[in-house]
């Protein structure tokens, strides 16, 4: 009897001693990714269209636009940047659209202050077509790294028989022993619930099918999700993001077709729900209106905020949704959002918005008791008031079709 006592404790000893150093290599790197990442990225606009003077013109004007002193730090090249795997199954770039090569491109890139991201898939080819990363994550992250890549897309065509929380787990640990740290975006389109399990993973997952520049409505492909699906699929999800682990609903299409008011509507709804700010237009020739938008910094600081909370939508009241997002320091925002063509008017009454946010932070709008200053982001500086506005008086509003007011609200002391 006491002999077999003793087996076992060896037995469960033994167990302890394999599994450790498992569990203690599950790591993603840390520290990436405290506030949503921004940036831009080729496909929305270019899709297979990219080559190295595409990468190194946007990389310009990344600079010259002031994109990259607005945040907009990482410049990611999404499919179809890829060769054949060389003899010892090494990834290689197409030197007919890359002649210089990668590293070459990385280190342009990396001259002008920003970083390098780029695309792979979890499956034996990548949903262009070209070679997956099965079978050569370690391989594949040790090539990322020597060509000092910063960030990883990692898509999820041709993984039939693939399990995603296997598949994930696996590259996060390649990108780990490859010794550079690399932002993990996991591209998986929501099929299994990333949210429910990859915050240990990922520092973002995609929590829907592709987006266009669509803003209402179904798209005349399949795959093509307007701006309001995925919007409403992204919405409920607010409790699993966080700090270094974001609902991701997708890159931008400001800038790519939709009207000046729909744009706005998609930019602030995106930082209301503080997802990942990745552009995806032609950042070489943009027009004014699409300048104004991207560029405006008391929006991205609403997405950027250190609090790191996902905003909610609280309640629609005749077809104007109100929204809010507990921001650092007892500060609120607040967008009013018209999801139809014809303008909205209304009277805000504050004293019907006290709520507390028990879902995620706790925090309390308390109208009753506080009293907030409130400042228009969308407005024009030539257009502010003397005097501020707060929240002591109602507020009346008229919102355009497909557009938005956003405010944010400051604690008058
Ligand atoms: C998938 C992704 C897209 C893009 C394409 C590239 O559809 O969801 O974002 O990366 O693949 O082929």
């Amino acid at each position: 009897m006491k002999k077999t006592t003793h087996h076992l404790a060896l037995l469960t000893f033994a167990a302890t001693l394999t599994l450790a150093p498992l569990s203690a290599k599950a790591q993603k790197w840390e520290g990436l990714a405290r506030t949503p990442q921004m940036g831009w990225n080729t496909w929305n606009k270019f899709a297979g269209r990219i080559n190295e003077k595409l990468i190194r013109e946007t990389a310009d004007a990344m600079v010259s636009e002031g994109l990259l002193d607005a945040g907009y730090i990482y410049l990611n090249m999404d499919d179809c940047w890829h060769g054949n795997r060389d003899a010892d199954g090494f990834i290689t770039e197409n030197r007919e659209k890359f002649p210089s090569g990668l590293k070459a491109v990385s280190d342009y890139v990396h001259s002008k202050g920003l970083k390098f991201g780029i695309y792979s898939d979890a499956g034996r080819k990548t949903c262009g077509g070209f070679p997956g990363s099965f079978g050569h994550e370690y391989q594949d992250a040790l090539q990322y790294a020597r060509w000092e890549v910063d960030y990883l897309k990692y898509d999820w065509c041709e993984t039939e028989d693939i399990n995603p929380r296997g598949a994930y787990p696996l590259m996060r640990d390649a990108l780990r022993a490859a010794g550079r740290p690399i932002l993990f975006s996991m591209c998986e389109w929501g099929q299994s619930k990333p949210w429910t399990w990859a915050a240990e993973v990922g520092h973002s997952w995609r929590t829907t099918g592709d987006i266009s520049a669509i803003f209402d409505g179904k798209g005349r492909r399949s795959w093509e999700n307007s701006v309001m699906t995925i919007l409403e699929q992204n919405v409920g999800l607010r409790k699993y993001a966080g700090p270094g682990h974001w609902n991701d609903p997708d890159m931008l299409e400001v800038g790519n077709g939709m009207t000046v008011n729909e744009d706005r509507a998609h930019f602030t709804l995106w930082c209301m729900m503080a997802a990942p700010l990745i552009l995806g237009n032609d950042i070489t020739n943009m027009t004014q209106e699409t300048r104004e938008i991207i560029l405006n910094r008391d929006v991205i600081a609403i997405d950027q905020d250190t609090l790191g909370v996902q905003g909610l939508r609280l309640k629609e009241v005749d077809g104007l949704q109100y929204w809010f997002k507990p921001l650092a320091g007892g500060d609120w925002a607040f967008c009013l959002f018209n999801r139809g063509e014809a303008p909205i008017s209304q009277t805000i009454d504050w004293q019907t918005l006290c709520f507390t946010d028990e879902e995620v932070s706790g925090l309390s709008t308390a109208f009753d008791r506080v009293t907030y200053s409130l400042s228009n982001l969308w407005e024009k500086p030539s257009k502010k008031k003397a005097r501020p506005i707060t929240t002591k008086k109602p507020l009346k509003v008229t919102v355009p079709g497909r557009d938005v007011l956003l405010y944010r609200l400051t604690p008058v002391k």
